[in-house]
């Protein structure tokens, strides 16, 4: 894929923001948990969500559509299967989720080690830590990793770091076995309560504290029916492209899932309007706003699935930006694209800083992960002349439904491509032409 953006179009408008991605993945893996229907609405269509789904699919699971695109009914044709394909589990990092429903279900699971984004070493020893607390053992053999269990029984887990995925792995799990589990240090995402009030409808008893998780397991599970909740993440990519492009953007979204971000915009000098849906930005552009500090933290701390973002926001601030990521060790690759394009970016360990420059020229930049992406494209819609992302695996799209339409649909002017076929044909996707 090969994205073109004519810099310097302001933003104009108001977008409504599709279902989570980072909620619809373990939503998804939670249907393994029972054979009765489960229909889920607002699933967003991106790539790893389509992914998850062939995986079900291979699973024992027939996922219908039911009666909008974004709704579907996850029914069984037969019992789990123990394992997933490796070609399928190696695409994304949400797959290793799969690996405490189906033990909890069959006794038996093999998945292999994850995908997903370059970000970071991205362990598993929190997921295994959890599981081998419930009375899984497990053996890793090469790149799968075996659990087996006769009978798994409830427990009390520590999690070192706050981790998403072990929470989310380890309360799916819980959810099964009778008896209290409590999570202490647990994740706070919205995502990971969105799982636990489908949690909660399928039958087990789950409280939600600060920093902890109780979960009243259940013997039996039951079918039941769910809306995913809007993307924090996708609508906080948005607002940063009003802010570094100029203009006038409403975003139809949950604010409460954005309050770090809209303090951040506020204290950077940006006009942000929080409604009870939506968060309005007016911004006047490049350099029409002050540099500062940023810090990526687990949630509610600033996301760091919105880092990169801001980076290329701060790029072109009036000023020194300092930008801290604490949650992955490997989350600036951004930093030497936006480097190509002009900007004064210096790293040091899990620590950028940023000098503001006038302005970024366009130029060809490659997006190493989803959001690296997204960075590459808001930067090219405040650049001046062409800039061209090239997303050869096509990250952005595993994370945005449609980024550059919905830009479009804004005011940006953004090509599409096939990148192989970049001399003959172009798929115009709104924009010039
Ligand atoms: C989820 O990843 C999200 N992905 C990520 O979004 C997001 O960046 C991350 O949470 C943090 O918010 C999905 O939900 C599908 P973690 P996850 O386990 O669960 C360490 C995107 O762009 N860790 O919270 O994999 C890990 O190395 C993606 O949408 C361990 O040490 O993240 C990292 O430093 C990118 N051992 C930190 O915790 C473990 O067993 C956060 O990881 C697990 C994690």
């Amino acid at each position: 894929m090969k994205l073109t953006i004519y810099g310097g179009r302001r933003l104009f408008g108001d977008l409504t923001v599709d279902g989570a991605k980072n909620a619809a993945l373990p939503l998804l893996a939670a249907t393994l948990l029972t054979d009765d229907d489960i229909s889920l609405q607002n699933i967003p269509d991106v790539g790893d969500v389509r992914t998850m789904i062939q995986i079900l699919e291979h699973l024992g699971k027939r996922v219908e559509s039911a009666h909008s695109r974004e709704s579907y009914l996850i029914r069984t044709v037969e019992p789990p299967l123990s394992s997933a394909p490796e070609h399928l589990v190696r695409r994304l990092r949400a797959s290793f989720c799969l690996l405490g429903p189906l033990v909890a279900r069959t006794g038996l699971a093999q998945i292999s080690l994850p995908g997903g984004c370059p970000i970071g070493v991205r362990p598993v020893d929190l997921h295994l830590k959890g599981l081998r607390a419930l009375g899984a053992q497990i053996e890793s053999l090469g790149n799968l990793f075996q659990a087996q269990t006769h009978k798994l029984h409830p427990a009390e887990i520590y999690l070192d770091f706050p981790s998403v995925g072990a929470t989310e792995q380890i309360m799916m799990t819980a959810a099964l076995i009778p008896g209290r589990t409590v999570i202490s240090n647990a994740a706070q995402d919205p995502e990971v309560h969105d799982l636990a009030r489908l949690l909660i409808k399928m039958g087990a008893g789950i409280m939600i504290e600060p920093g902890r998780l109780i979960i009243e397991g259940a013997p039996r599970l039951q079918g039941t029916s769910h809306r995913v909740i809007p993307d924090r993440i996708t609508a906080g990519t948005f607002l940063i492209a009003g802010a570094i492009a100029g203009g006038d953007v409403t975003v139809h979204c949950q604010p409460l899932h954005l309050e770090a971000l809209m303090s951040k915009l506020d204290e950077l000098g940006f006009e942000i309007q929080e409604h009870v849906e939506s968060i309005r930005i007016v911004s006047e552009g490049p350099g029409s706003y002050n540099g500062g500090r940023v810090e990526a933290r687990p949630y509610p701390g600033f996301a760091t699935d919105l880092q990169p973002q801001m980076m290329a926001l701060l790029a072109l601030a009036r000023g020194t930006t300092t930008i801290k990521e604490t949650v992955w060790e490997n989350r600036f690759s951004q930093a030497a694209e936006l480097a190509q394009m002009g900007a004064q970016i210096r790293i040091d360990g899990s620590t950028a800083t940023i000098e503001g420059v006038e302005y970024l020229r366009g130029t060809e930049v490659r997006g190493s992960d989803t959001r690296a992406g997204a960075a590459l494209v808001l930067a090219g819609l405040a650049a001046q002349g062409l800039t061209t992302v090239l997303d050869s695996e096509e990250h952005i799209a595993r994370g945005y439904a449609d980024l550059p339409g919905e830009l479009n649909r804004l005011g940006a002017d953004i090509i599409v491509e096939e990148e192989e076929k970049a001399s003959e044909e172009k798929e115009v996707v709104g924009g010039r032409g």
